[in-house]
C-alpha cells in the first residue's frame, strides 16, 4: 500500500497485519501440487452433502417454512436452534440440570462461525492496550483478533492437560504488582484437542484456573473472564470429552463458552454459537447487530433440520472415524519418515499434531527449512506464528504444526516424506 491511500484508513485499518492464514490458503491456490499440512480445513470426504442436499430440498419445498427460512432472522439467532445447541451442550456436559438447557439457550448467541463470536466477544470487552492471557501456543488466528485491536497478551505455559496454574498464578500476581491487572480482562482456553497442540484442558485445571481469576478480581476491579473455546470438542476421535467450565457450579456469571458447527458438520456452513454471562448479552447483540443483524438465516434452519432430523450425528460419527484414521495415518508417517530427534504426541481427536525439533532448529516462515519444505511441496505451520508477542520470554521458533483435516492418506504420507528428507539433511 502506498503512503497516500495509507493516510485515510483508521488506525485500526492500519494497524491490522496480514493474516498468516490468507496467505497459507493463498500459496495453497496458487500451486496445487502442494501438499498443505498447513490450512485448518476439514475432511473433503466428510462433508454432508447428500443430506444436506436432502434437507434444503424439503426446507425449501415446504411453502411457508422457506418462505421463513429466506427472510430475515433475528440477531441473537434462531430459537430452536438455540434450544438445541444448549441441549447438546448440556448432553456433552453429561449434567442435567433443571432448567440448564433454558438458560443456556436464553445466553445463548448464533454467530457466523465461531471466528466472528471471538471477534465480537473480544471487541465487547476489550480497549487498545487491555491485555488478555492465552495459551502458549495458541489458536494464531485469535492473535490476529488481538493484534488487530492493539491488545497485549501475555502466555500462559502449557502442560499435558492444560495451563500451568502455577504460571497463570505468576502471571497474575506480576500483573498486580504492575499495576496492569485494571487492564486484564479474558484468560483465552482452546480446550479441546487444541489447536495446535491437540491437548485438552482438563476440568479440574478449568476449575482450578477460575479459582484464581476470581481471587485476582478485586484487584483487578473488575471480572476476568474464562474464555472457553470448544471449536474441536466434538472431533474426539471416541466421541467423548470431558465437561466444560459451563458446568462448574457457580460459573454462569464468569464463562464464556464459544463453540462452532463448522467443524464437526461443515466449515462452509459459517454457524457458530456462544454462550455469554447475562451482563454481556446486551452489549454483544449491540455489537452484532451493526455487524448483521443476525446471521444467515437459510444456513441457521439447515443446521437445525440436520440436529432435529438426527443427520448431524450421524455424520459426526462418519467424520470422527475418518479423523481417526487419518491421524493414525499421519502418526505412522512421522514414525517411518521424521527422523528420531522430533518429538510429538498423537492426539485424541481435533485436526493437527504438534511437533517438536531440537531447539538449535529454526521452523519460521523465514527459516531455510520453511523454504525448502516449500522447495519440496509441503506447507506446515510454524510454530512460531502460535505464540503471543510476550516481552518476558522468547518465542520459542522450533516447533510445526501438521494438519490432517484436509489432505489425503496419500498425501499425508507424501507430505510427511518430503518434510523428513528436509529435515534428515538438517
Ligand atoms: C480454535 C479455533 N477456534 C475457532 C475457530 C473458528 O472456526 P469457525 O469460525 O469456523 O467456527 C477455529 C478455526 O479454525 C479454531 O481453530
Amino acid at each position: 500500500m502506498n503512503r497516500k491511500s495509507n493516510t485515510v484508513l483508521s488506525q485500526i485499518g492500519r494497524r491490522t497485519a496480514d493474516s498468516p492464514i490468507s496467505w497459507l490458503m493463498r500459496t495453497k491456490l496458487e500451486r496445487p501440487n502442494l501438499v498443505s499440512l498447513a490450512a485448518g480445513f476439514t475432511d473433503n470426504e466428510s462433508l454432508p452433502l447428500e443430506g444436506s442436499r436432502r434437507l434444503l430440498n424439503e426446507l425449501l419445498n415446504d411453502e411457508s417454512v422457506g418462505r421463513t427460512a429466506l427472510q430475515y432472522g433475528s440477531t441473537a439467532g434462531d430459537d430452536t436452534l438455540r434450544e438445541l445447541t444448549a441441549m447438546r451442550i448440556e448432553e456433552l456436559d453429561k449434567i442435567s440440570i433443571d432448567n440448564k438447557t433454558a438458560d443456556l439457550s436464553k445466553r445463548m448467541v448464533i454467530t457466523h462461525g465461531s471466528q466472528q463470536f471471538l471477534y465480537i466477544l473480544t471487541e465487547a470487552l476489550c480497549d487498545p492496550g487491555d491485555i488478555v492471557l492465552v495459551e502458549d501456543p495458541t489458536y494464531f488466528v485469535y492473535l490476529g483478533i488481538m493484534q488487530s485491536r492493539g491488545l497485549s497478551g501475555r502466555g500462559i505455559s502449557m502442560n499435558h492437560d492444560g495451563i500451568d496454574l502455577e504460571n497463570l498464578e505468576m502471571v497474575l500476581e506480576s500483573l498486580r504488582r504492575s499495576g496492569e491487572l485494571k487492564r486484564t480482562k479474558i484468560l483465552y482456553l482452546v480446550s479441546y484437542f487444541q489447536n495446535p497442540t491437540g491437548r485438552s484442558t482438563s476440568l479440574s485445571i478449568k476449575k482450578e484456573a477460575l479459582n484464581l481469576l476470581r481471587k485476582y478480581e478485586r484487584a483487578a476491579g473488575h471480572p476476568i473472564y474464562l474464555l472457553e473455546d470448544a471449536a474441536y470438542r466434538e472431533l474426539g476421535f471416541s466421541g467423548e470429552s470431558n465437561s466444560s467450565a459451563l458446568s462448574i457450579c457457580g460459573s454462569s456469571e464468569r464463562v464464556i463458552y464459544s463453540g462452532t458447527y463448522s467443524k464437526p458438520f461443515a466449515t462452509g456452513v459459517r454457524v457458530g454459537f456462544g454462550v455469554l454471562p447475562e451482563v454481556l448479552l446486551e452489549p454483544f447483540l449491540r455489537i452484532k447487530s451493526n455487524h448483521d443483524f443476525g446471521t444467515s438465516h437459510l444456513i441457521q434452519k439447515l443446521v437445525l433440520r440436520a440436529l432435529d432430523s438426527g443427520e448431524y450425528m450421524k455424520n459426526l460419527a462418519k467424520a470422527q472415524c475418518r479423523y481417526q484414521v487419518k491421524a493414525n495415518v499421519m502418526n505412522d508417517s512421522l514414525s517411518d519418515y521424521f527422523p528420531d530427534l522430533v518429538k510429538w504426541e498423537k492426539p485424541q481427536g481435533g485436526l493437527n499434531f504438534w511437533a517438536e525439533l531440537p531447539r538449535s532448529m529454526n521452523t519460521g516462515l523465514k527459516s531455510k527449512l520453511f523454504q525448502e519444505a516449500l522447495n519440496q511441496d509441503v506447507l506446515y505451520v510454524p510454530g512460531s506464528l502460535c505464540y503471543v508477542e510476550d516481552a518476558s520470554r522468547r518465542k520459542p521458533s522450533y516447533e510445526m504444526r501438521l494438519s490432517f483435516g484436509a489432505a489425503s492418506e496419500k498425501d499425508i504420507r507424501k507430505g510427511i516424506r518430503s518434510l523428513g528428507n528436509v529435515l534428515k539433511c538438517k
